[in-house]
C-alpha cells in the first residue's frame, strides 16, 4: 500500500534511508530537515511524500517536487526501499506511483539527481530500467572525483 506520509513516519523514514549505507551524514541530516519542512508546510506548496507499506511495515518511501519557476518540472528529491527488501518490485512500485502522480498534477518532465561513484551503479541502473536517460554529469560537484549525474524522463500517460 503506498499512502500520503504521515509526520508519525518521519523517524522510520530517516533510519530506512540510514540503513541503506548509501548516503553520508550531512545527506541524512538534509533529510530530517525536508521531512519537517514538509510538515511545516511545504506540502501546501505541492510537495509530495509517500510511504510504502508492505507486510505491514513501512518498507519504503518517495519525495518529490514541483521545481519552482518551471512549466510542470518535477524532481524526485528521494526514493528509498529498506535494504532488507531491496530488488522485490517496491522501488519499481514507489516510482511508478510518483510518475502518475505527477503526471495527473500536470507533471511533464521528471529529473533525478544522484552520484557518479560506484556505489550508485545499482541505482543508476534502477533509473535507466524505468525509462530515464542520462542528460547531465556535472564533473566534481559533490567533491573531487564525485560527480552529480542528472537523469531525465518526459512524462506519459499511464499505459502510453
Ligand atoms: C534504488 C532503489 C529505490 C530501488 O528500489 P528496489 O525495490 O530495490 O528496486 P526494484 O526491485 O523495484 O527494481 C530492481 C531493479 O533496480 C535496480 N536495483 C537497484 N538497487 C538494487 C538492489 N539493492 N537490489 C536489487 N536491484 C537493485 C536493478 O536494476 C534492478 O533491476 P535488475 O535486477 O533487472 O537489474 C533501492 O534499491 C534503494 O533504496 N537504494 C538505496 C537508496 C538509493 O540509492 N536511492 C536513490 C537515491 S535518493
Amino acid at each position: 500500500m503506498i499512502r500520503p506520509t504521515v509526520s508519525a513516519d518521519a523517524p522510520v523514514l530517516v533510519a530506512l534511508a540510514e540503513a541503506t549505507g548509501k548516503f553520508r551524514p550531512i545527506e541524512i541530516e538534509a533529510l530530517r530537515e525536508v521531512l519537517a519542512d514538509y510538515f511545516a508546510g511545504e506540502q501546501d506548496q505541492g510537495h509530495r511524500a509517500v510511504t510504502l507499506e508492505s507486510d505491514g511495515t513501512i518498507a519504503g518511501f518517495a519525495y518529490y517536487a514541483p521545481a519552482p519557476m518551471t512549466d510542470n518540472t518535477w524532481h524526485v528529491w528521494w526514493i528509498v526501499v529498506d535494504p532488507k527488501r531491496q530488488g522485490d518490485g517496491l522501488g519499481s512500485a514507489l516510482l511508478r506511483f510518483a510518475e502518475a502522480d505527477m503526471h495527473q498534477r500536470r507533471g511533464r518532465v521528471v529529473f533525478i539527481e544522484t552520484g557518479s561513484q560506484p556505489h550508485y551503479e545499482p541505482t543508476r541502473r534502477f533509473y535507466r530500467k524505468h525509462g530515464y536517460e542520462q542528460h547531465a554529469l556535472l564533473q566534481d560537484f559533490y567533491a573531487d572525483g564525485d560527480s552529480m549525474v542528472v537523469f531525465r524522463k518526459v512524462l506519459r500517460p499511464v499505459g502510453a
